[in-house]
């Protein structure tokens, strides 16, 4: 079964709106309701005094109507008492501001107090609903990190000396990784060392990414605390946070994080002014499964239109909530969840869409609501199936909190922003996508792209070498294996660990200007990064045409044993990667298949695939797949058409199950 429902927030309506609520979701198809995300301070509305009453209620409720509960610990935003007794619980930020309640995560990660009051009421909730029919998974928090990732108060500050002792063995281990030579700034005890707050100009950038990895770590060993105390108290009960694997968002490191959950889950919002929505959508999506080792997961919130909280909140036009939910599901969620079930009265989120929005049932919104759950209902079987993919990318948050620190050579260099262009290349080709981490094994994939991998260790460039050596081909992008894991330059010659692999030094880089564009030999345009590249055994695919640098390599092939190491040296414009890719892919023999915008996926599992076909475009189109659609029950050809803005999910069944003998 695939879930589909919301976040369900019973406790800002009186009872009777609980029972149409639940004869609503019932006639709507909803399976899974998610509840008690900020509920703390109705649960516990002085300290150690709890009411549960309306929560049995809920709970109760939802269980008569077989609708399954994500029960949250509601620990993402503390009641107005404890922050009110506590105030040294607030987080600070970065100037020594303390932020105030009346928001929410309004919480420092290494607060004690915190962190007791949290587990208070989390032993509470597990131990009252363990048993609960309704119980189907645990919501740890929400959002760890989404609006307090980095805390600098004095508690933060002790907490991050001894997440440094436990991570260096002595203060001149510090200072080595910090190269704190520099500046002055030699630290001789640990209690020296600081937050990165505000200096007068530029933080030392290896304090900063020690400090971005601590915070990450801190709000873990939160959600861990919550985890284990979960797991023994409703032992078999899965747990899991949701993650925000968005727009570039990239405050937690999740493939530690991914680890520690039972179950990845996401929240996805499209940037309403991105034309291509989509394929930023794609590609958190292919991320999130990366993140989930390839295995399903669940879309724990999108959004059925509008969302609140972007400069100007479009509607989703109509099948573009549809189209976003199967795209979701084509690239391995078994979840389609929303953010949230009922649009609220008043409160900061009055304005965002819902499943059910303020006007009620006579509404577009609803009707598409209803139209989605009975689709999803059809989508049973695909549960458990899982796309599959030649292709990895590697994804590093170390290496995106690197390109965001000041005092590089330019401020236009973003993972997020590379990841995503050079991801959109290969979409346009209709080539699936798996999300790797630094370091991975790289057997079986045809080809491996490293965009912006800013950071690399000796050890993580062992598995790349090795792959090309026995014939896999890898492409490598500018200003990747420039520096360390402690953000220091590997010497040798740029990039040094990967010189031999690509044949070529890097002597100089020479990003443009704002706005400033150079010419590759073959017509094509290139803005960001331009840098003077002297081959070593590469032979040369592209020269830059204009500017300083007219007739010098710009993009590069190596061969090395049985494999070849690509290298571009600077950002590609236009149509520039999709052209990359589609030479990428021929030389590595994978299929090239442009989409014109009618994006294809499959999940496989045993005997069956299972296509998603999404049109984007606003023309009819060949489906391009044959079988049954599971939406429809039709029979379907290659050559049949379907419908603009419309979506199929197209069964066949192989005579074998897929890698059977
Ligand atoms: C998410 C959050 C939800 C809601 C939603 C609005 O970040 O988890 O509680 O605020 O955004 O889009």
């Amino acid at each position: 079964m695939i879930a589909f429902g919301g976040d369900y927030y019973p406790e800002q309506w009186p009872r009777d709106t609980w029972l149409e609520d639940v004869r609503l979701m019932a006639e709507a198809g909803v399976t899974m309701v998610t509840v008690g995300v900020f509920s703390w301070g109705l649960l516990e509305p002085a300290p150690d005094t709890f009411e549960f009453g309306w929560l049995d209620e809920v709970l109760d409720l939802l269980a008569q109507h077989e609708i399954a509960v994500d029960l949250a610990t509601g620990t993402a935003s503390p009641p107005a008492w404890l922050t009110y007794q506590h105030p040294e619980i607030l987080p600070v930020d970065r100037d020594g501001r303390r932020l105030w309640a009346g928001s929410r995560q309004a919480w420092c990660p290494s607060s004690p107090v915190y962190r007791e009051r949290a587990a208070l009421l989390v032993r509470q909730l597990a131990t009252r609903y363990a048993g609960h029919p309704a119980l189907a998974m645990w919501h740890a928090g929400n959002e760890y990190g989404c609006h307090n990732a980095h805390c600098y108060c004095d508690t933060s500050a002790a907490d991050f000396r001894r997440w440094l002792r436990a991570t260096y063995d002595s203060i001149d281990a510090v200072n080595e990784a910090w190269s704190t030579r520099f500046w002055s700034q030699h630290l001789t005890d640990f209690e020296q060392a600081l937050p990165p707050r505000l200096t007068p100009t530029f933080n030392n950038p290896s304090q900063v990414l020690d400090f971005k990895r601590f915070s990450s770590d801190a709000l873990l060993s939160c959600f861990i605390a919550e985890r284990d105390l979960l797991h023994a108290l409703a032992p078999g009960v899965p747990v899991t946070t949701n993650f925000l694997v968005m727009l570039g968002f990239d405050k937690l490191d999740y493939w530690k994080w991914a680890r520690e959950v039972d179950i990845v889950s996401n929240d996805h919002y499209i940037d309403a002014a991105d034309p291509d929505a989509h394929i930023e959508l794609a590609k958190s999506a292919d991320l999130t499964r990366g993140l989930a080792g390839n295995k399903p997961w669940i879309l724990m919130e999108h959004s059925t239109g509008a969302v609140n909280w972007q400069p100007r909140n479009r509607a989703k036009r109509p099948g573009e909530m549809l189209r976003n939910s199967v795209q979701h599901v084509a690239r391995g969620a078994d979840g389609v969840l929303f953010f949230q079930w009922r649009a609220s009265r008043g409160g900061a989120e009055k304005f965002h869409s819902a499943m059910l929005p303020h006007g009620g049932t006579n509404s577009r919104i609803w009707r598409s609501t209803i139209e989605l759950g009975r689709h999803v209902a059809r989508l049973a079987s695909v549960a458990g199936s899982t796309p599959r993919s030649q292709v990895a990318i590697m994804f590093d948050f170390e290496s995106s909190w690197l390109l965001a620190n000041e005092a590089l050579p330019s401020t236009d260099v973003k993972h997020s922003r590379i990841v995503q262009d050079v991801y959109a290349g290969l979409w346009h080709g209709g080539v699936t996508v798996d999300f790797v981490p630094p370091g991975a094994d790289l057997t079986g994939y045809a080809l491996a792209i490293l965009p912006c991998q800013h950071a690399l260790s000796p050890a993580e460039v062992a598995p790349l070498q090795e792959y090309v050596e026995s014939g896999g081909v890898a492409l490598v992008t500018y200003f990747s294996g420039i520096v360390d894991r402690s953000d220091q330059v590997v010497l040798g010659g740029y990039p040094a660990l990967l010189r031999s692999l690509l044949g070529l030094v890097v002597e100089e880089f020479d990003p443009l200007l704002e706005g400033a564009g150079v010419e590759l030999d073959d017509g094509s345009t290139a803005d960001t990064w331009s840098e003077r590249i002297l081959t070593e055994g590469a032979d040369v695919v592209r020269r830059f045409s204009s500017g300083p640098l007219a007739g010098e390599p710009a993009i590069t092939r190596n061969r090395v044993g049985s494999g070849e190491a690509w290298y571009v040296g600077t950002h590609l414009a236009g149509e520039g990667w999709r052209h990359l890719a589609a030479a990428m892919c021929t030389a590595s023999g994978l299929h090239w298949a442009p989409v014109e915008g009618v994006e294809r996926v499959t999940r496989y599992q045993g005997r069956d695939a299972f296509t998603f076909v999404i049109n984007h475009h606003d023309s009819p189109r060949p489906i391009g797949a044959a079988g049954h659609d599971l939406l429809t029950g039709a029979a379907v050809d290659m050559d049949d058409v379907i419908a603009a803005g419309a979506v199929a999910v197209v069964h066949s069944a192989f005579a074998r199950a897929q890698g059977d003998d």
